[in-house]
């Protein structure tokens, strides 16, 4: 990909530092790894675990739902195989974690920490859940040769408190029917995590109150908790002063959801301060370098979607389709949809929704935000 190589936040450098001996370890290693990996994506994909998802998902949400996401999925599968970001190309995480990350993001997190995190500042984890964001990282960093003091520079945040929606993420789990509504579920995070303690600090509580109380800067910021405009605004002011202009890298995990149309118009408002780097493949990530450092005004102006006019909408999505793959843009779509319905206007989401058909665009989260615009419009 050429902005990923252009950026040198891909760069391979660890082969240019092996001997001759090493290398051809490395090499058998590989193969090995290949031949391995050639299974166990078979098994991740008819895992027990991955029927009952279907079935959930054909009894919520019909068969259309269930033959997208499958064709999703073999796409997904595909395109590992080929795939040439270095990310993509190591070994998997023989773990397979329980999590609302996917295994191209769980790839991704684990080849920066490794790879491309430099230690000049610490490692920011927003919204860990059961941690899928927070191991990747942590077994990223414990093989990172550059960083000498290891010790909590990941930094965990989550309030760790059960909502009804996580449900669906732990069915067919040891975990279903543990929690009800408002359970701290912060011992399990914990028991999740132990082996990697020593690496993170854990904080819980509510983010739109908590900020970042250390004086090191941030050199990388996963944001899977921009799920309200609050929360996102909260985020902004209290987390992206500390931002290493230049290198410090963040990532909104919910780029590709059709929930959270806000990400879009906030990473618009913020271009001049940001480059895109890439769009992590099959999944709802996209990855931002700080080019500058945001004023502190700008930071203030929050995430309001009705702080922002029809042609900063149109702007925002049309950047946000570019930065996308292919196979992500319904989602971003329906997240454009969705910025309507947000903003109490049902029919202009439906006009939305129309378009994004006309566009030649169905599937995925395009089925959600349909059936949340006929919902509004029989209330
Ligand atoms: C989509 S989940 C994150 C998934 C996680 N990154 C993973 O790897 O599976 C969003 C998380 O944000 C957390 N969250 C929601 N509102 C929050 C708040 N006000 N403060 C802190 N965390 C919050 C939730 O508890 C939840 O764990």
């Amino acid at each position: 990909m050429a902005q990923h190589d252009r950026d040198g936040h891909a760069k391979a450098r660890w082969w240019h530092n092996l001997t001759p001996g090493d290398r051809r370890r490395a090499g058998a290693r590989a193969l090995i790894d290949c031949r391995a990996r050639r299974h166990l994506d078979t098994l991740l994909i008819l895992s027990p675990r991955n029927f009952r998802r279907a079935l959930r998902l054909l009894r919520d949400q019909g068969p259309r739902a269930v033959l997208s996401r499958a064709g999703h999925y073999f796409r997904s599968w595909r395109y590992m195989k080929r795939a040439q970001h270095p990310f993509l190309a190591s070994p998997p995480i023989a773990e397979e974690l329980l999590g609302m990350t996917s295994r191209e993001e769980q790839a991704y997190l684990r080849w920066y920490a490794k790879e491309a995190y430099d230690g000049d500042g610490e490692i920011v984890d927003l919204g860990s859940w059961m941690g899928s964001s927070t191991v990747p990282l942590a077994l990223g960093l414990q093989d990172n040769p550059r960083v000498r003091d290891k010790a909590q520079r990941i930094h965990a945040y989550d309030i760790f408190t059960w909502e009804d929606w996580m449900d669906g993420s732990v069915a067919g789990s040891a975990l279903a029917g543990r929690y009800r509504p408002g359970d701290s579920f912060l011992d399990e995070f914990r028991r999740r995590t132990a082996r990697w303690e020593p690496l993170i600090e854990t904080v819980p509580g509510d983010l739109t109150r908590l900020g970042w109380e250390s004086a090191e800067p941030i050199e990388f910021l996963f944001n899977d908790a921009s799920k309200s405009e609050t929360l996102a605004a909260a985020i902004l002011r209290n987390f992206y002063p500390y931002l290493i202009a230049g290198k410090s890298i963040v990532v909104e995990q919910d780029f590709a959801h059709y929930y959270t149309s806000w990400v879009h118009l906030v990473r618009y408002r913020l271009r001049e301060w940001f480059e895109p780097v890439f769009h992590v493949p099959f999944s709802g990530s996209a990855v931002f370098r700080c080019t500058g450092a945001v004023p502190r005004e700008v930071l203030e102006e929050g995430a309001a979607l009705d702080s922002f006019s029809d042609d900063d909408i149109e702007a925002a999505f049309a950047a946000s389709l570019d930065l996308v793959g292919e196979e992500m843009k319904p989602n971003v779509l329906a997240a454009r949809a969705m910025l309507w319905l947000h903003r109490g206007d049902p029919t202009r989401a439906r006009h939305e929704l129309s378009r994004a058909h006309q566009e030649g665009y169905a599937g995925l989260d395009l089925i959600r935000v349909e059936r949340e615009i006929e919902a509004a419009h029989q209330t």
